[in-house]
């Protein structure tokens, strides 16, 4: 029987980080990469013992029923013109990404009709004072759903926008209100739990033991994609091939170890210590922004497993093909051996553009007249492949033969897949983010919550000392 989500799988190609194309000093041999295998198998056993115990979740959403997200989301389509995330990070990052590769670059400007009857999709991630007061401005409560997504149920940023929103429904819709909320959340713990059940709200549920960065095949982010007419099972059914590809503890035969490894030995063993993620497709650019969270938050480390200081970690960074060749390439081509590019290429993009036969006979445009636009950023790829590989700059290239929902799948489990990994091989905990709760602690200190007083005293101390410098 065929699948019909069933797609060509995405590729990776390595040649350019190894030491046959960028040399001994910056490229990885074979021998390197053999050289992990032991290990990786180590970490391959497990991480499938922490799955089998059910510890570690995410692999097991490939797999999710989602006959319920469907049914809500058709409701939701019928109902709604906007829905609005409230959100941040794991919560926001996946569904943005996905949701800006596949939507129609303009879908706000289209009329409900041209987006099929979906809703608009707003994902509020931030809480700067102006930009959400402006969203605010444009919404009708009336005709908007509002999701708020928290694993926690406490995250400040999320928590703040949810009041301000419970306030302002409450006040124009009265008893209505109930029904413009969904809550996303732990099945059974946390505040916002309490409040579905208190109130009697619509909910979805984020299994315990799925971190929030690992949570974009979960309700987390299926819900709101599902609702702005993401074909959700063919993500998933993307996410199931990738995890088919993904069940062998050969590094070799096994994309996410293979690229886990690779990007680990260039940080370790060649001094690469920055990632640069760069699509080459203005869709694929919110995928690097949910990667650098993935790769930052799950490997920046100051602890290892046994509780060492190891101060580990490779900096994630964004770039965007081609505009950034205007920008940062300059820098990654001519600038320290200190990088590894990923590039992200399109292999058929969903349209063709062809740039007319104009201007012939001007030898500055003559080039490019009865090309396309297609043609053009292909080459520009090549082009800056070229230009590091000649400055014995390392780079990988991922290919995804088409950008759908398929493909999505298939990348985001093999970059989670791909993260718990390296995890193991830097011997630290992918799964946890004890700097980030330290930064969410003074917030909840500083601004008074109950339980902080200790730390809110302490800080008070500190900044007592720290003479102010300010010019
Ligand atoms: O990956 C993580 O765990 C974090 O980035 C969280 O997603 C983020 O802090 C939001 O947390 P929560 O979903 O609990 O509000």
């Amino acid at each position: 029987m065929t699948n019909r989500h069933e797609t060509k799988d995405i590729t990776l190609d390595f040649t350019r980080i190894t030491a046959a194309a960028a040399g001994e000093e910056h490229g990885i041999s074979d021998k390197q990469l053999k050289g992990l295998q032991n290990r990786a198998g180590k970490i391959h056993r497990a991480l499938m013992e922490l799955r089998q115990k059910g510890e570690v979740g995410f692999y097991d959403l490939p797999n999710s029923d989602t006959s319920r997200l469907k049914k809500f989301a058709s409701r939701v389509r019928e109902k709604y013109e906007n829905l609005v995330v409230l959100g941040i990070g794991g919560s926001a990052l996946g569904t943005t990404a996905v949701h800006a590769a596949l939507r129609h670059g303009f879908s706000h400007l289209l009329t409900k009709r041209k987006r099929n009857g979906y809703p608009k999709l707003f994902v509020v991630d931030n809480i700067d004072p102006d930009y959400f007061s402006e969203l605010m401005d444009v919404l009708d409560p009336k005709k908007t759903l509002f999701n708020v997504i928290s694993k926690s149920g406490t995250t400040a940023e999320t928590m703040a926008q949810f009041m301000i929103v419970f306030d302002r429904l409450k006040k124009r819709l009265k008893g209505k209100w109930k029904k413009r909320v969904v809550i996303t959340t732990d099945p059974a713990k946390g505040l916002l739990r309490a409040m579905v059940d208190e109130y009697n709200l619509a909910s979805f549920e984020i299994p315990p033991n799925i971190g929030g960065r690992f949570s974009v095949c979960s309700a987390a982010g299926l819900m709101p994609l599902a609702c702005a007419g993401v074909d959700i099972d063919g993500f998933l059914a993307g996410a199931a091939q990738m995890s088919a590809r993904c069940e062998t503890g050969n590094i070799v035969d096994n994309p996410a170890y293979l690229l886990g490894s690779l990007l680990y030995l260039a940080d370790t063993a060649k001094g690469k210590s920055m990632a640069v993620m760069m699509p080459y497709s203005t869709k694929l650019y919110g995928m690097a922004d949910w990667f650098r969270q993935l790769w930052a938050e799950s490997l920046g480390k100051r602890r290892d497993v046994d509780g060492r200081e190891v101060y580990v970690g490779q900096t994630p960074i964004k770039a965007l093909g081609v505009t950034d060749q205007h920008s940062q390439v300059q820098l990654y081509v001519e600038g320290p051996f200190d990088k590894v590019v990923i590039f992200v290429k399109v292999e058929n993009f969903a349209k063709r553009v062809d740039i007319p036969e104009l201007f012939t006979d001007k030898k500055e445009l003559s080039y490019l007249a009865g090309s396309s636009l297609n043609e053009l950023i292909k080459v520009e790829m090549e082009g800056t492949r070229y230009a590091l590989e000649k400055h014995k700059k390392v780079s990988i290239t991922i290919t995804l033969p088409e950008i759908s929902a398929n493909t999505l799948g298939q990348f985001i489990f093999m970059l989670e897949a791909a993260t718990a990994f390296a995890g193991g091989l830097y011997g630290v905990n992918p799964f946890d983010q004890p700097g980030v709760e330290f930064g969410k602690n003074y917030s909840y200190a500083v601004m008074g919550r109950k339980g902080y007083e200790k730390l809110r005293n302490e800080i008070k101390e500190q900044s007592g000392k720290i003479p102010a410098r300010i010019l």
